[in-house]
C-alpha cells in the first residue's frame, strides 16, 4: 500500500466518523430509526383489487385528540406515554384530509360524511345529496342524490355493515344510506316540509334494505327513532319512542323477513348472536346515543364495546366470498369534545383504537383495506411545557402564566370550561383536573365547544392504501376506496374482479351456448 493510499483511507475513515459518531449510532433512538428505515425499505405497495374494506371514522378526532389518546393509553400501561402508538398509527400510509364543506370553512358531520362516503363535497347539514341540496328544503332532494360506498358495495353483492356508537340515524352513519335535506329529520319531517315527499332518516334506513339483499349488519344507538311516541322503551321504562307517525319500524324491519335475521337491544342478546347463523343483524342498544366507553359498564341492560361490535360484524360479513364493506364510527369522541370534556373524547378514541386492533388481527392486509380517518377536528390543543410522563390531563408543573394561576396541558379554544360560577379562568389549584367530567379551560365561553377546520389524518393499510397519501380533499377518500375495491365501472384497477366477473359471467354463458350449438351440429353431422 502506498503512502498516498494509506492517507486516503485514513482521510475517508475520519470523514465517516465525523458524519456518524459512535455516541450517535449507539443511541437507542438511532437504532430504532434504522429499524423503521429497514421496514419501510422492505415495504411494498399492494396493487391488486381488495376483497374487503373497513372504514373507521373517529368523529371529531383531530390530530391533537389522537396524540392525547396515545399518551393517555401509554400512561395507563405504566409508561411515560409519549412513545406509545395507537393501533392505526403503525399503518404504513398516512395522508391529510382537507375537511371544509361547500359552504363552510369549518364543516359539520353531515357534509363531511357525504364527502368521504360519496366522493363529492356538499353543504353543511345535508346527507347523501350533492351541493344543490339545501338544508331544510325538502324540494332540493329531488335529482340530487349521491350514493355511498356502502350502498354501492351492497348493490354489487358484497356484504355490508354500518356500526356507530352514536344513533344509527345520526349524521355520519346517516350519510351511508340516506338522502336527506336535513340531518335533523331523524324520525320526523317538520310540518313546514311535510307532504312534499321527503322521508325521515330512520324510514330511509329501512327502505335501503331494498338495495342488494339488504345490509348484513347495522348497530348503534337511536332506538327512539324507530318507536312511536306512545311506545315505552324496553330498557328505560320512563323513555318513550320519538316517532310522531306512530309507526314501529323495528316491527316493520322484522316484517321484511330477511334471511336468518335478528334484532337485539342489549348485551346479553348481542353476545348470544351466532355470527355463523346470522345473515342480518340489527342492534339498537340505547334510546339515543350509546354510552361513552368510560361509562359503558353502567348501562342498564349492558351494551357492547365498539371493538365487540366490530368483531361480531367482521365474523358475519366475512362469510360472503364476494367480500364486504364495513363502516365503523367512533361517534362520541365528538360529543365529549362538544361538552368541553377531553376525558371522554380521549377514552372513546382509545376504544376505537381497540376496535381497529381487532380488525387488524382478524384480516389479511393482502386482501383487506383498512382506512382510519376523522370527519373533522375540534379545538383541543396541547400546551407547553409539561415534562416527559406528566399526566396528559394534568397541570403543567412549575410553569406560571402571567396571571399567576396554574394551567393544564390540554385546553380548548372555546367551550363551556371557559367560565365557572361566573368566573373566567378560575384558579385550578386543588381542582381535580383529571376527573372524569372535568371541563378543560377555554379562551371564550360557549355552550358547545366547536369543531375546528384543520386537516385530519388518514391512516391506511392493504390493497391500494398508498393512494391515500398526500394532502387531499376529503371527498377523494371515496375515490381511492372505490378504486381499491373495484366499485366503479370507470376504474382502471388491474384484475377489477367485481366488474370482470360480471363481464365474464356473460361471456361464459355465450361461450357455453356456442359449445352447445357446435356439439348439436356435430351430433347431427355424425348421425
Ligand atoms: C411505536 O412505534 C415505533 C415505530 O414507529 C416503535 O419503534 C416503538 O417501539 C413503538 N412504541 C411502543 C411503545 O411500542
Ligand atoms: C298516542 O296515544 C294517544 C292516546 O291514546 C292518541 O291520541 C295518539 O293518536 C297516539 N299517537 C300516535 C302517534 O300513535
Ligand atoms: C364460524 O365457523 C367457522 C368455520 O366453521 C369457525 O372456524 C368459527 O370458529 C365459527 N365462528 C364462531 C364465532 O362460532
Ligand atoms: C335482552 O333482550 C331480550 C330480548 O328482548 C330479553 O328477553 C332480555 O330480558 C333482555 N335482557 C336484559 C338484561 O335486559
Ligand atoms: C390559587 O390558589 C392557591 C391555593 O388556594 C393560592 O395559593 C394562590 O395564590 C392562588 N393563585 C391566584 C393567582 O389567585
Amino acid at each position: 500500500m502506498s503512502m498516498a493510499h494509506f492517507l486516503l483511507i485514513l482521510a475517508s475513515l475520519s470523514w465517516v466518523s465525523s458524519q456518524l459518531t459512535s455516541p450517535q449510532i449507539n443511541s437507542q433512538w438511532y437504532k430504532d430509526g434504522e429499524n423503521v428505515l429497514k421496514q419501510k425499505l422492505n415495504a411494498k405497495n399492494i396493487e391488486k383489487t381488495g376483497k374487503n374494506a373497513i372504514l373507521f371514522i373517529g368523529d371529531g378526532m383531530s390530530i391533537p385528540t389522537e396524540v392525547c389518546a396515545r399518551i393517555f393509553q401509554g400512561q395507563k400501561r405504566g409508561q411515560t406515554g409519549e412513545e406509545n402508538n395507537l393501533s392505526w398509527q403503525l399503518f404504513p400510509n398516512v395522508g391529510l384530509s382537507k375537511t371544509y364543506s361547500v359552504d363552510f370553512q369549518v364543516p359539520d358531520s353531515a357534509a363531511t360524511a357525504t364527502a368521504f362516503l360519496s366522493g363529492v363535497k356538499t353543504n353543511d347539514g345535508v346527507l347523501g345529496l350533492n351541493q344543490n341540496g339545501i338544508k331544510g328544503q325538502c324540494a332540493s332532494e329531488k335529482n340530487n342524490h349521491v350514493n355511498s360506498l356502502v350502498a354501492i358495495a351492497e348493490e354489487l353483492g358484497m356484504s355490508t355493515g354500518i356500526i356507530t356508537t352514536a344513533r344509527v340515524t345520526h349524521a355520519t352513519p346517516g350519510a351511508a344510506y340516506s338522502h336527506c335535506a336535513s340531518r335533523n329529520w331523524e324520525a320526523n319531517i317538520p310540518s313546514s316540509q311535510a307532504g312534499l315527499g321527503c322521508k325521515d332518516i330512520a324510514t330511509q334506513l329501512l327502505d335501503a334494505y331494498n338495495i342488494g339483499d339488504g345490509f348484513e349488519v347495522v348497530m348503534g344507538g337511536g332506538r327512539c327513532n324507530f318507536h312511536s311516541i306512545n311506545t315505552t322503551d324496553p330498557e328505560y321504562t320512563t323513555f318513550k319512542g320519538c316517532r310522531f307517525d306512530g309507526k314501529d319500524l323495528i316491527q316493520e324491519w322484522k316484517n321484511k323477513k330477511l334471511s336468518n335475521s335478528a334484532y337485539v337491544w342489549n348485551l346479553t342478546a348481542f353476545n348470544a348472536i351466532d355470527p355463523n347463523k346470522t345473515d342480518h343483524l340489527l342492534g339498537l342498544f340505547d334510546p339515543s346515543h350509546m354510552k361513552y366507553d368510560a361509562d359503558r359498564l353502567t348501562d342498564k341492560a349492558g351494551e357492547p364495546s365498539i371493538a365487540q361490535m366490530t368483531e361480531k360484524a367482521i365474523q358475519i360479513l366475512q362469510r360472503n366470498p364476494k367480500g364486504y364493506f364495513l363502516f365503523v364510527e367512533g361517534g362520541r369522541i365528538d360529543h365529549s369534545h362538544h361538552s368541553g370534556v377531553a376525558y371522554g373524547a380521549i377514552t372513546d378514541t382509545i376504544a376505537m383504537a381497540d376496535a381497529v386492533q381487532k380488525a387488524v388481527a382478524m384480516t389479511n392486509p393482502q386482501e383487506t383495506l383498512i382506512v382510519v380517518t376523522a370527519d373533522h377536528g375540534h379545538t383541543l390543543s396541547m400546551s407547553g411545557y409539561p415534562k416527559r410522563g406528566n399526566p396528559i390531563l394534568g397541570l403543567v408543573d412549575g410553569a406560571p402564566s402571567l396571571d399567576g394561576k396554574p394551567y393544564t396541558t390540554i385546553n380548548y379554544a372555546n367551550g363551556p370550561g371557559a367560565i365557572k360560577d361566573g368566573e373566567l379562568r378560575p384558579n385550578l389549584t386543588g381542582v381535580d383536573v383529571q376527573a372524569r367530567l372535568h371541563e378543560q379551560q377555554a379562551i371564550f365561553p360557549i355552550i358547545y365547544e366547536t369543531h375546528d377546520g384543520a386537516d385530519v389524518g388518514i391512516y391506511s393499510q392493504g390493497p391500494f392504501a398508498h393512494l391515500l397519501t398526500g394532502v387531499v380533499e376529503q371527498s377523494y377518500i371515496f375515490h381511492a376506496m372505490k378504486h381499491a375495491l373495484c366499485l366503479g365501472p370507470n376504474s382502471n384497477v388491474p384484475n377489477c374482479q367485481r366488474f370482470v366477473t360480471r363481464g365474464s359471467a356473460v361471456s361464459s354463458v355465450a361461450s357455453n351456448m356456442l359449445l352447445l350449438v357446435i356439439m348439436l351440429c356435430l351430433v347431427k353431422f355424425l348421425q
